[in-house]
């Protein structure tokens, strides 16, 4: 596997793949990868020609200073990793690389970006935003891969593609180029299933933060949400449960829980309101605390 960390270089390499028609998967990362990361590398191994994979922890997505400074750096063991998983090239540039000059450009796409994480998180979608338009522009794949995980955030990533596909253009330049929108055309967004550990709990760069006793506790989550699926409730009650039964786990504390259509993220209050009904929560788990989110579908 290639390591890469300038975007020259980058579409240098692209330039000759296409050339040579191969077809080009992209997974984006922050690095501090697990077996949710290894899962999406897999499936673009198995599905393109070539994959790249970024390893890029997006300052402009962290709207707290904090969880950027403790989030975990691991890149010898990600390219161990990628290497294993059979990825081509891995890309990891450094802030200044991705960010010669402060990215100005705004994304906006409510609902979708404004409840739940986009109303706690202010900008966070929209560094989201910055940073994976600009990973199409450098590498223009064929497919990109995105864990379930963070359902929100594939919400939000296809309603950009959605935006760039009807016209959108941005003034900046690639590697000294005008931005090449193209890719908005034919990329396809390939979601795949969130990994989780024998426990039940949502695979995460996070939970390598948590200590064995957070450990013990966090599977709780995901289990409440499991059965408040079988309590017979309406969708309000259904969400005041979950509250309820996690709030009462010592070391646990609710942020939100949402029940909301799956496609547009509006909250729903009835089981037959939305073809697809989806609850995403956020949970603070232990003295830190370290945020969890998680996420389960009712239909
Ligand atoms: O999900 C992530 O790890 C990040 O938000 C992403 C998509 C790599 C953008 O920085």
């Amino acid at each position: 596997m290639k390591v890469v960390t300038s975007i020259a270089e980058l579409q240098s390499l692209i330039a000759t793949l296409r050339a040579e028609g191969q077809t080009i998967g992209l997974v984006p990362t922050m690095g501090a990868l697990h077996e949710g990361h290894a899962s999406l590398v897999r499936r673009s191994v198995a599905e393109n020609d070539t994959t790249i994979v970024s390893i890029f922890l997006n300052p402009t997505q962290f709207n707290d200073p904090k969880d950027l400074e403790r989030y975990p750096r691991t890149l010898d063991s990600d390219c161990a990793l990628l290497n294993e998983c059979g990825a081509q090239i891995a890309f990891a540039p450094t802030p200044l690389e991705v960010y010669p000059e402060p990215d100005t450009r705004t994304f906006s796409y409510p609902p979708t970006d404004s409840v739940m994480e986009g109303a706690r998180r202010p900008g966070h979608f929209n560094g989201v935003c910055q940073i994976v338009s600009k990973l199409f522009m450098y590498t223009q794949p064929d497919r990109a891969y995105f864990g379930e995980k963070d359902y929100q955030q594939i919400a939000v990533i296809k309603a950009m593609v959605q935006d760039y596909r009807n016209g959108r253009h941005d003034d900046i330049l690639i590697a000294g180029k005008p931005a090449d929108t193209s890719w908005a055309q034919t990329l396809t967004i390939v979601p795949c299933p969130v990994i989780r550990e024998d426990n039940g709990l949502a695979r995460s760069s996070r939970n390598t933060l948590l200590t064995p006793e957070e450990h013990d506790i966090a599977p709780h989550i995901y289990r409440i949400l499991q059965e408040s699926k079988t309590q017979g409730l309406s969708v309000d009650d259904t969400c005041q449960w979950a509250i309820d039964q996690i709030n009462a786990i010592p070391g646990l504390e609710v942020e939100y829980y949402s029940i909301v259509d799956g496609d547009t993220l509006a909250d729903v209050h009835s089981w037959d309101e939305a073809e697809s009904i989806v609850g995403c929560i956020t949970v603070y788990c232990g003295h830190t605390p370290i945020r969890l989110i998680d996420h389960t579908r009712y239909k």
